[in-house]
């Protein structure tokens, strides 16, 4: 996936060796964590983004885009965090 393909706020999802990933920019940075919510499991692509949270469709837990950190109940852990890097405008994610 191109980093230009992904707005400033906004959230993309993508499936990447069994797992499914929540991607983000924010401040010009991508970030990358776990695309599943950890109460659960609903898809976190089918969320909204308030500022750098994303907002459970499902029951509204909110985690931190660039953490994984889970801010709000029912969820209480976090979701697994992945590193991204963007090298000539595509990104990559170590899995
Ligand atoms: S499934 Fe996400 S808060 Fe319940």
């Amino acid at each position: 996936m191109k980093s230009a393909d992904l707005e400033e706020g906004s959230i993309s999802t993508v499936d990447l060796r069994g797992n499914h990933l929540l991607l983000s920019k924010i401040g010009g940075e991508v970030y990358a964590v776990g695309g599943t919510c950890t109460h659960e499991e609903a898809d976190l692509g089918l969320g909204v983004v308030i500022e750098d949270r994303v907002v459970c469709p499902l029951h509204l837990s909110q985690f931190e885009l660039k953490t994984g950190k889970v801010v709000n109940p029912p969820a209480t852990l976090p979701l697994p965090r992945f590193a991204a890097r963007v090298d000539d405008g595509t990104i990559f994610i170590e899995v």
